[in-house]
């Protein structure tokens, strides 16, 4: 018998709740998933559910109030190198190029190597996005997918274990958008990383992941339903939209949050 990877992220029970003049708020509440080594599992839920929030808690910004998160068979609580991170907004250093805000990352983690090495690194991942002629640009002088790109390059360069990812192509016009998921496949499967992401768009969560997790709504969000995303890869965007399957994935992630969202697994309801 063949045993399943043991998971390299287990959430156990993960809740976060903020204080508030009536007591704890309670935004998130006993969370359970594991995610399998080089797996891309997606996130969806209504705005405002908490998708952030367990995100913000797995990349180690946000404390946990209760619950366990286990990486790497090891619990943790803090941020680190081992979990790249990208917004949707990347956050760049308006006075350096997006070489040097590449660099600031890998210098971080990579102090020991020689300086070579880490600029062929920062270099190496700046051009797989598709930024050889422009990675000593500014940020000012990038477009808005451009400077995404840059985000991209700089979680990868740093080499991490897993790769979190909020909404990294909210922003982007719909080719972009289409195009920087065709670079993010490419890259997850050169590297196999492991990866969540958060997204609001149906589309985007079938065409990227191996599962779908759909949140109820908050407060005390929990997990309500995963969809196991059954297309093989690399996938052909044309292939799969023509695939009835792909009619069928859709239909129940929208059924989900039309009509299933606001009931609670845990109560039974
Ligand atoms: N620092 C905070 N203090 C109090 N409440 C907070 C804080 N941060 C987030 N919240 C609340 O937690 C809830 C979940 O927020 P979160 O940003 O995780 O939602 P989301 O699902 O990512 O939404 P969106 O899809 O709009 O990005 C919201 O009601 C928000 O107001
Ligand atoms: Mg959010």
């Amino acid at each position: 018998m063949i045993l399943p990877p043991a998971p390299i992220l287990e959430l156990f029970k993960l809740t976060k709740s903020y204080p508030s003049p009536k007591g704890p708020a309670v935004i998130v509440k006993d969370f359970n998933l594991n995610l399998a080594p080089g797996e891309f599992v997606t996130l969806i839920g209504h705005s405002g559910c908490g998708k952030s929030t367990v995100l913000s808690m797995v990349a180690g910004l946000t404390g946990v109030t209760e619950g366990a998160m286990i990486l790497g068979g090891r619990e943790t609580d803090q941020a680190g190198p081992d979990r790249g991170v990208v917004f949707q907004s990347p956050c760049l250093l308006p006075w350096m190029t997006a070489f040097e805000n590449v660099m600031l990352g890998v210098n971080q983690v990579y102090f020991n190597a020689r300086k070579s090495e880490r600029r062929d690194l920062a270099e190496y991942y700046l051009s797989v996005v598709g930024l050889g002629n422009a990675m000593h640009k500014y940020p000012g002088e990038l477009s808005q997918g451009m400077c995404q790109r840059v985000g991209i390059a700089r979680a990868f360069a740093l080499q991490p274990k897993m790769l979190l990812l909020d909404e990294p192509f909210g922003m982007l016009d719909s080719l972009t958008k289409m195009e920087l998921q065709e670079v993010l496949l490419a890259l997850w499967r050169r590297n196999k990383l492991t990866t969540l992401m958060v997204t609001h768009d149906v589309d985007e969560a079938i065409f990227l992941s191996d599962r779908v997790v759909m949140m109820t709504d908050g407060p005390a969000a929990e997990v309500g339903d995963i969809l196991t995303i059954p297309f093989d890869r690399p996938r052909n965007r044309v292939a799969i939209l023509a695939d009835p399957c792909y009619a069928e994935c859709r239909n129940h992630l929208l059924t989900f949050l039309n009509e299933r969202s606001h009931l609670r697994p845990s109560q039974g309801k």
